[in-house]
């Protein structure tokens, strides 16, 4: 005779079959998302020993990878084989220290497809956690092909790097010819007005005293030649200030000088003690920065002070210009058909430096450029990632322009 089931094992057949259901379902959800996920679903294990597994891999598994999931999941050291030689140790640097920290494992490089003969440039991302037992930490994640993006960001950073190159040899062909052209007109032109008022006023002396309409028309024509060597004298230190060749520091102390004399704006200097020595090209960029700097102050600050400011230290030169003015706003920024801050940022960045914009305390504008004291190659992180728009990151609130 059989013994009266217990309500505990009559409640257990009854709930047997809903179990099943429900994990039927569940399955039934987890495998119709998975289809949905782009790119490859995978659990991934390290054990102690140095082994690693694959206990669970999506069927994505072989398109993504070129090689089947019950391939890889007998052979799970192929995947690392399938990862290009140069990529193979931030792989496994990003593992470790995920391993070791327990944060997710975010990686991205590039694998070799063999069915496809090409390269694939893969993201993985996945979590990880520490198995009960013997060392074992588990990650789930996804893997997903990320060629296409990658590689037009690749082209953008090289063509953003071809662009700053072009700028740069632009700006140093127009340093070149503005030197050629001051030094012409001022040596050409110069010479041979002084040697015309020369001559001038030895014909003047021979004119007859008595006749008043020569005498003045000849006063008329000494005067013209004034004016006239004075505008070649204009022009010339317009295109390049020839004091650029005594040196930047004595360069930045006339600029202030003729700037406050014109804006009507107290300007303060201030360089450390001596010389500071760049070469001619660098001492040229840095003179234009500050060009178009008090131009801006004078055009759009409504400024009564300007304080410029060079320093060196061991391994930077620095440049500060403050105003006191109404300050820049952010959209002022990124003005469409406003090259100033862009062609400063530039030149900052061909100098291998870069440039940002804060705000004075108490309002108005700080403009800084910092670049290498040594003659070193432009910065070329910033060249590739630089865009018209400036950047948000800097130190005190103030932004690289970019
Ligand atoms: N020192 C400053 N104080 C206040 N606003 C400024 C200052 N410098 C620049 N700006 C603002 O930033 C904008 C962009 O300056 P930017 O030098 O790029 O262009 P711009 O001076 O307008 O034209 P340009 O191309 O002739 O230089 C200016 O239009 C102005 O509104
Ligand atoms: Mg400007």
């Amino acid at each position: 005779m059989s013994k009266p089931l217990s309500e505990t094992q009559q409640a257990a057949q009854t709930t047997q079959p809903a179990i099943a259901q429900a994990l039927e379902q569940a399955q039934a959800r987890f495998d119709a998302i998975v289809r949905n996920m782009p790119g490859l679903v995978y659990q991934f294990e390290r054990r102690a020993d140095g082994s690693v597994a694959f206990p669970y891999l999506s069927d994505g598994c072989q398109a993504l990878l070129g090689v089947a999931a019950a391939e890889l999941h007998a052979q799970p050291e192929r995947f690392f084989q399938l990862i290009l030689e140069d990529d193979r140790k931030s792989y496994l640097d990003a593992m470790q220290a995920s391993a070791a920290s327990l944060w997710s494992w975010n990686w991205e490089g590039r694998i070799w497809v063999d069915a496809w003969k090409d390269v694939k440039w893969i993201n993985l991302r996945c979590t990880p956690h520490l198995l009960p037992g013997a060392g074992t930490v588990r990650w789930e994640g996804i893997m997903t092909n990320i060629t296409e993006s990658k590689l037009e960001q690749l082209e953008v950073r090289q063509s953003r790097a071809r662009l700053a190159e072009l700028t740069a040899h632009i700006e140093n062909v127009k340093e070149q010819e503005r030197t050629r052209i001051a030094r012409e007109i001022h040596d050409d032109l110069g010479g041979n007005l002084t040697a015309i008022k020369m001559a001038l006023a030895m014909l003047s002396r021979r004119l007859p005293q008595e006749d008043a309409a020569l005498q003045e028309k000849a006063a008329y024509v000494d005067s013209l030649v004034d004016r006239t060597i004075d505008a070649v004298h204009r022009i010339s230190l317009d295109l390049r200030p020839s004091i650029l060749d005594f040196g930047l520091v004595a360069a930045l102390e006339w600029q202030a000088k003729e700037f406050g004399t014109q804006a009507g704006i107290e300007v303060r200097f201030d360089s450390g003690p001596g010389e500071i020595e760049l070469d001619p090209d660098r001492a040229s960029a840095l003179f234009r920065i500050v060009q178009e700097a008090l131009n801006n102050i004078a055009k759009h600050a409504r400024a009564s002070k300007v304080a410029l400011h060079l320093s060196r230290t061991r391994q930077y030169i620095l440049l500060k210009i403050r105003d006191n003015g109404r300050g820049i706003a952010p959209a002022d920024r990124a003005k469409p058909q406003s090259f100033g801050l862009r062609g400063m940022a530039e030149r900052a960045r061909a100098l291998g430096g870069t440039l940002t914009l804060g705000q004075a305390p108490g309002g108005g504008t700080v403009v800084a450029i910092k670049i290498k004291s040594e003659n070193t190659p432009p910065n070329r992180h910033h060249a590739h990632e630089s865009a018209a728009a400036p950047s948000p990151a800097a130190p005190g609130g103030a932004t690289i322009v970019r």
